[in-house]
């Protein structure tokens, strides 16, 4: 006998009982549940439940849909068992889901216990500085079915959500880690993440009913990982698949938010670096420093942080804004240069992080490729604000950078909806500052922004427009750059090259 909540249903006699009584259910109407039932509940589609139930003839839609109604009606207060999926058909939720819905939840035998089925990657090294993170992404999780890791390259958006994944496996039937970096076309991202569900296994063409149908109603968590670049068809079938499973959690790590229905975003915030005046003890209770002098140690046994390197290791993960790929790069450099010459040389950072693993992603192998990954997705009017807000060292206003950047190409509401773009892209940092909001370029992004301005030839016009607006306003950044600095850092940017 099958248990649909109060109701149970005998498949062989072809009947359905309250309380040990018999219901009346039409033969139409039994075929329909027996289909529903058989599908263990997976979607099944309008036209695959008439096809069975009405394999001689052609009915209208709206038969089933009496059908169906005549079932709900006979479920009584367990109606919600058979769910629409408004355009694409029904399914019969697993008891189990509306067990837990009810409090009843039934619990997990040992054997589903100990197997679940997942696929994500162990982690081989530490997770450092991500203890809050961590609890903040996993209460995300709780309380919402889609959660977005934003932030910057390199800034480890994956490995927190790997993380956060492992920690939750035992939470889940199912857990799927789908990488979509490699995806090359929008229109190949729903195939890509069929095969990463199906793990590879998933052939020919893929809709999202049949993703829906694959998935069922199994509490399921999936980590989309790199949507930035097929951010479009993300957005779309994630808001799809949550709608019709509510046993569904997607994570998803992008650069930018899906900017999808039910979607909380989660901002990954950079590695703790100390302050310039910042004491022994206190750099080396920074998370930024833990993680560089760790990775330091791989490359460089002997390596240590005495009393003078500790100072400059600050300034090192001060000057790369507390970025784990950076530190990553820059920790692989310590056993060529030591720790003196690697500060030496981080004017010419993109010149020198260049080190990465020959197995990392490519845009992770130099820090370069990072950025540049990033400014592919800019559009011209982004590229063009970003180049020229570069002048500003430190952080500045909406106001001083209309000022700066508006040239005869752009007005003031183009450089707003382009620093719109810049924050919503991670390339542009923000905080509030009583009731405006500064802004600040991460000074990597920045040296990157500044060798663009000055590949572009437009150099010269912009540090005289920032110097006027510096004349006849004041300063406009918490550190103003002079001329002279500035001079010296638009011909350091033509070295890095
Ligand atoms: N908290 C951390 N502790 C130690 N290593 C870290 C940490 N976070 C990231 N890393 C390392 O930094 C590098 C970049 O991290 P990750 O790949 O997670 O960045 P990402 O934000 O996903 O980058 P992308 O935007 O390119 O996908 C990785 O090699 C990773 O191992
Ligand atoms: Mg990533």
């Amino acid at each position: 006998m099958i248990k649909i909540g109060h109701v149970d249903v005998s498949l062989e006699r072809r009947q359905l009982y309250l309380k040990g009584e018999p219901l009346h259910v039409g033969t139409r109407a039994f075929d329909i549940l027996e289909v529903l039932i058989k599908a263990g509940g997976n979607l099944v589609s309008k036209e695959e439940i008439l096809r069975r139930v009405w394999p001689e003839t052609i009915v209208e839609e709206s038969n089933l849909q009496v059908h169906i109604s005549l079932l709900r009606k006979l479920l009584g207060d367990d109606r919600g068992f058979i769910k629409t999926i408004p355009g694409r058909g029904y399914l019969l939720a697993c008891p189990d889901e509306i067990e837990g819905r009810t409090g009843t939840r039934r619990s997990k035998s040992a054997n589903e216990e100990s197997l679940p089925l997942s696929n994500v990657p162990p982690g081989h090294m530490p997770l450092i500085g991500r203890e809050k993170a961590l609890g903040d992404v996993k209460s995300a999780l709780d309380a919402a079915p889609l959660v977005t890791l934003v932030g910057a390259g390199g800034i480890g958006k994956t490995q927190l959500g790997l993380e956060a994944a492992r920690s939750l496996i035992s939470l889940y039937t199912e857990v799927r880690y789908v990488n979509l970096s490699t995806v090359e076309r929008p229109e190949s991202t729903l195939n890509a993440i069929a095969e990463g569900l199906a793990g590879g296994r998933s052939k020919g063409v893929v809709t999202v009913a049949c993703l829906i149908q694959a998935i069922g109603c199994r509490k399921t968590l999936i980590m989309l990982d790199n949507c930035e670049h097929v951010i479009q068809e993300v957005a779309s079938i994630c808001e799809q698949l949550v709608e019709s499973n509510p046993n569904l959690t997607i994570l998803a790590t992008s650069r930018e938010p899906l900017r999808a229905r039910f979607e909380r975003i989660y901002r990954v915030p950079p590695l703790e670096v100390p302050s310039e005046d910042a004491e022994r003890d206190d750099i080396l209770r920074c998370s930024a420093v833990d993680m560089f002098v760790s990775r330091a140690h791989v490359y460089a046994p002997y390596f240590r942080a005495d009393g003078e390197s500790t100072a400059l290791i600050g300034t090192i993960c001060r000057r790369l804004d507390g970025l784990p790929l950076a530190l990553e790069l820059a920790a692989a450099r310590v056993a060529a240069l030591g720790i003196s010459e690697l500060v030496a040389q981080l004017d010419q950072r993109f010149c020198v992080l260049t080190g990465g693993p020959r197995t990392a992603p490519a845009r992770q192998r130099t820090l370069k490729a990072a950025l540049d990954w990033s400014y592919q997705f800019l559009c011209q009017q982004e590229r063009t604000v970003l180049r020229r807000i570069s002048v500003f060292r430190g952080a500045f206003h909406l106001n001083a950078a209309c000022e700066v950047a508006a040239l005869e190409d752009l007005c003031a509401t183009d450089i707003t909806e382009a620093i719109a773009g810049l924050v919503s892209k991670s390339l542009l940092m923000f905080a509030p500052s009583g009731s405006l909001m500064t802004y600040h370029l991460f000074e990597t992004t920045r040296a990157y922004a500044l060798q663009m301005l000055v590949e572009s030839g437009e150099s010269e016009i912009v540090v005289r427009r920032y110097e006027y607006f510096q004349s006849t306003r004041g300063a406009v950044t918490d550190e103003s750059n002079t001329t002279a600095t500035l001079y010296d850092q638009t011909s350091l940017a033509l070295q890095d090259g």
